[in-house]
């Protein structure tokens, strides 16, 4: 698929790039402008990055692969980031991605048949007073997990609604 940047997502590109002295820098920002655009990072939306910057794709690919936070392919409506680090780990972080995954019927890796529902196994997100945690889209932290509030959260997600619970907002929010 061929996909194009809009004219605001350029100019807000060339601002992002008048930041830094070098191009390079640039890329961890223009990955997020592409994926709140696109979705996703897939491979052609990393190469549509690299020609934009004027740099190799191996770059823009080391880059996006490195981060969980970037999705290197489509994903659900709502991406569900288990934190399985030492900490959440420790207190259960392994029981709460098994619940979740027996509740959605799949895997970690894996997208539900309704597009609903992904879900990722992640490195430490930074909240590890507050394990087992996950995060929401690259969003919400809903922290001191249970299998109860589990449920809870993706039962609140189903009926299209924002979870209420104590989190912590990413700065950089997606675009809905
Ligand atoms: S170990 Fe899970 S947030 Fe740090």
């Amino acid at each position: 698929m061929a996909y194009e940047f809009t004219e605001e997502d350029l100019q807000e590109i060339e601002k992002i790039k008048a930041k830094y002295p070098e191009v390079k820098a640039a890329t961890l920002p223009v990955l997020w402008v592409a994926q709140n655009r696109f979705g996703h990072v897939e491979p052609d939306v990393q190469k549509l990055v690299a020609d934009t910057l004027g740099l190799p794709q191996a770059h823009v690919h080391g880059v996006a692969s490195f981060y969980t936070q970037y999705y290197k392919e489509k994903k659900g409506e709502h991406v569900l980031d288990v934190c399985t680090c030492l900490s959440c780990q420790l207190c259960g972080g392994y029981d709460i991605l098994e619940h979740l995954e027996n509740k959605l019927g799949i895997k970690a890796g894996e997208t539900t048949e309704d597009g609903k529902f992904s879900i990722q196994e992640v490195e430490c997100l930074g909240a590890c007073g507050y394990a087992p945690m996950l995060q929401v889209t690259n969003d919400q932290y809903v922290n001191n997990l249970t299998p109860e509030k589990v449920d809870d959260l993706i039962e609140t997600l189903k009926a299209g609604k924002e979870p209420e619970y104590d989190q912590i907002g990413m700065p950089l929010r997606k675009v809905k």
